[in-house]
């Protein structure tokens, strides 16, 4: 592969497990130096020592999103590692069921901590150095799920739409400053957040997927290496679905 993330400095929340730790790798792959955060210090350590075993250049720092002081300290271990930042990819998410009656006030304030408080501390707290990069992407991932309603849960739709608008105000705030901001919207991805979804239940959920299946982490981290990459560079604002269809339905 070409080296389109050449001279670029990432921060991927989350990377240690699914869509971030593709990212990861992608990225690395690409050319990009990564600092690969997450509060599951051992798999992302794991991460880290294969994408340094390939010749990718990677480092793991602990970042508990919810936490804002832990963001000033990922930021500036960024920069004091790697020399600056140029890329943030807010990808840190959780999710659990409920209901608008059955939510809790406490499942509901973890969910909006993680999910959308921190996707706006990672973009304020690493503005500084994107803005002094003169050349700067950020990557916030939202779901399918900010788009559209489902039964699931009233909390999880919350911040993922919160995502997507809050993103498409910053792209506009930051457009003449060399700071792009773009969203993507996957659908049904294998990975561990979907939990112990029951096998039949799964075939149910991807059954009224267009494609007839999951995605897989690196379909979404395909289109960040894009939307990441110089090639992107009048792309501000855009939201991009990768959902094998659900949502074209
Ligand atoms: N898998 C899907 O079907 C799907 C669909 C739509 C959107 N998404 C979104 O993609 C993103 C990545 O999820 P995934 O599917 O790879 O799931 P995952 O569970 O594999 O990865 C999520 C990562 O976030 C980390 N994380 C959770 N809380 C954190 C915190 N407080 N601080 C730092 N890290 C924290 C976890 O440790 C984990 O490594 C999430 O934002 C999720 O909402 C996933």
């Amino acid at each position: 592969m070409s080296k389109r993330l050449q001279n670029k400095v990432a921060l991927i929340t989350g990377g240690a497990s699914g869509i971030g730790a593709a990212h990861v790798r992608l990225f690395a792959e690409a050319g990009a130096k990564v600092l690969v955060c997450d509060i599951q210090d051992e798999m992302g350590r794991g991460v880290v020592e294969q994408v340094n075993r390939d010749g990718g250049e990677a480092a793991y720092f602990r970042l508990d999103v919810s936490k804002e002081d832990n963001w000033r300290t990922a930021v500036a271990e960024a920069v004091r590692r790697f020399g600056g930042l140029t890329t943030l990819v807010n990808n840190a998410g959780i999710y659990h069921a409920g209901e608008v009656d059955t939510e809790t006030n406490e499942g509901w304030n973890r969910m909006v901590a993680i999910n959308q408080t921190a996707v706006w501390w990672g973009m304020k707290i690493a503005m500084p150095e994107l803005l002094k990069s003169g050349n700067a992407a950020i990557i916030n991932i939202s779901s399918m799920y900010g788009m559209v309603g489902s039964p699931g849960s009233i909390a999880y739709h919350a911040t993922k739409g919160a995502v997507r608008i809050m993103s498409r105000s910053a792209a506009i705030q930051y457009a003449r400053r060399g700071v792009r901001v773009n969203t993507i919207f996957p659908g049904v991805i294998k990975t561990p957040i979907l939990g112990d979804v029951p096998d039949h239940m799964m075939k149910q959920l991807e059954e009224g997927i267009p494609m007839g299946r999951r995605g897989n982490p690196e379909d979404i981290a395909y289109a960040s290496l894009f939307l990441c990459s110089d090639e992107a560079q009048y792309v501000t604002g855009a939201e991009m679905v990768v959902d094998g269809g659900s949502t074209a339905i």
